[in-house]
């Protein structure tokens, strides 16, 4: 089976945004304990921070990290965070029915994004409290001095503005399990008010109104028109979350969980442009996707979920799922969804990082190891620069389940002329058919290949674990070549490839 596709410089989608390679870090099971933060490791430095995590972290490539929450946001007051670490209290999480002890705080968590080099992005609890204690931690924050609230993160030990540019209002309000869940109107007018009120004291920040959890909410659509009819002039971004799981043995489907994603953002796209138009505004929304990947939810729920009056752990074992090949494939598609859309999704937050959904895993007094879908993020987010290229593919299809008539090939490219660097993203999600690729590459000039990486695996279910850590990793694609303006490469079946080309 043979796919072909044009790579021209001239056909670009829009300029990467960095933050599209952003993270989220939630407090949830042992995301944060046991997970960055174990004083008593071998590898933790003097504040606590398991400094193994700390260079996966930095390998990863992640450059904005959104902050406490998730559903643990709705729950939170963020004063219990900062100050003396002995006075602070020790709180029930009811998100994830588990004990906060607030030991990680916003100096601690911002003092580990420093050593990992990434942006913090902050979460305001829109839940169950208001505009009021948003303005209250945007003054703490982002305020130099002379305040009641600015001199007490001084007394905390921090002297300048942590100066925090992105902000979400609330997480997932259209969701019942939400904390505060609300309709989209009570939702609006509330991100609305506290939005104007954020800019009055902090015009430079930047902010994102709750989309829907899913696009497969009832209220998808609706929600994001109804939101954004109260928020235009007031926000910067609309957020969408998705998760993709492979669900009764449909793997067909499951590999072409991308086709729900473009068809998500096209969506929201479409609905933001409607609301541009009916309140005459000049302005354009962008989408922050800040919630993305591969979940097994059902585990959750089936397995996981903690229950009890007298039963809420600290740092639980929540939401560890161990991803097999086929997870990295679909996990690389996405991400070749977010860059087809980089006009419009201009931020994204991979949830999560470390021990939860994460593409890093560790193990308390042991070590840290990537998961397979460390690497598609790893490798993308190291190539991926420039313009994103819209590419012009012609793949054989075939028929799923649930999305229909698929391609079997999909693929990105991406351009970075100041460094004369491009490179190509491509997936093959047929599950027995090998398939040759011929790129005409031509509209590049001259160019070599530097290399070609394919994840693949004859056992399409193999994962990398504690006892076996190394056992799947990218593998050089040893049929890549370049030849008279054509780039040849042979997809294995369920396979995730990075193809990077060099003046
Ligand atoms: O990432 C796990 C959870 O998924 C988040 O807390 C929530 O926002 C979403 O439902």
């Amino acid at each position: 089976m043979s796919a072909h596709l044009t790579i021209d410089p001239h056909f670009t989608v829009g300029t990467i945004d960095r933050r599209v390679f952003g993270g989220f870090v939630e407090h949830l099971g042992r995301h944060v304990y046991d997970g960055i933060y174990e004083p008593g490791h071998e590898t933790a430095d003097a504040e606590g921070f398991r400094q193994d995590v700390i260079e996966l972290v930095k390998e990863l490539g992640v450059s904005t990290i959104r902050y406490p929450g998730g559903n643990f946001v709705s729950g939170f007051r963020w004063e219990d965070s900062v100050g003396p670490k002995e006075e602070r209290p020790r709180r029930l999480d009811l998100a994830w029915h588990s004990t906060e002890t607030n030991e990680i705080g916003l100096h601690e968590f911002s003092s580990w994004l420093e050593k990992v080099g990434s942006e913090l992005m902050l979460a305001v609890n829109l839940g169950t409290r208001g505009t009021l204690e948003a303005l209250d931690l945007l003054e703490y924050t982002n305020i130099a001095g002379g305040t009641a609230l600015s001199q007490r993160r001084i007394d905390n030990g921090r002297t300048d503005a942590f100066g925090v540019k992105m902000w979400c209002l609330g997480n997932e309000m259209d969701g019942p399990w939400q904390l505060g869940h609300r309709s989209a109107s009570d939702y609006g007018k509330i991100a609305s008010q506290t939005a104007k009120a954020m800019r009055q004291l902090d015009p430079s920040i930047q902010l994102v109104a709750c989309g829907s959890s899913s696009a497969h909410m009832p209220t998808f659509g609706e929600w994001e028109r109804v939101v954004l009819t109260h928020t235009y002039d007031d926000v910067d971004y609309i957020s969408c979350h998705a998760y993709y799981e492979e669900k009764n043995g449909d793997l067909d489907s499951f590999l072409a969980s991308a086709v729900d994603m473009d068809r998500f953002i096209e969506t929201v796209v479409a609905t933001a442009d409607h609301v541009k138009a009916v309140v005459g505004s000049e302005k354009t929304i962008d989408i922050s996707f800040d919630e993305w990947n591969v979940w097994y939810i059902d585990r959750y729920h089936g397995v996981d979920k903690i229950e009890g009056i007298d039963n809420w752990p600290v740092a639980p074992r929540l939401l560890e799922d161990v991803y097999s090949v086929v997870d990295a494939v679909v996990f690389g598609n996405l991400m070749i969804s977010l860059l087809k859309h980089a006009d419009r999704v201009t931020s994204a937050s991979l949830a999560q990082l470390v021990n939860v959904i994460a593409p890093i895993m560790t193990e308390p007094g042991g070590p840290a190891w990537r998961q397979t879908t460390f690497f598609p993020f790893a490798i993308t987010s190291r190539l991926a620069k420039g313009v994103a290229l819209e590419v012009k593919l012609e793949s054989p299809t075939h028929t799923t389940e649930v999305y229909g008539v698929v391609p079997q090939v999909d693929a990105v490219a991406t351009h970075d002329a100041e460094a004369g660097e491009s490179a190509v993203f491509l997936v093959n999600r047929s599950r027995t058919e090998a398939i040759t690729v011929t790129i005409d590459v031509s509209a590049l000039g001259a160019v070599q290949l530097r290399s070609a990486d394919t994840l693949a695996d004859d056992d399409v279910y193999a994962k990398n674990t504690l006892e076996a850590p190394e056992r799947v990793a990218p593998a050089a694609n040893a049929s890549a070549a370049v030849e008279a303006g054509t780039l040849t490469i042979e997809l294995p079946p369920v396979s995730w490839t990075a193809v990077s080309l060099g003046a």
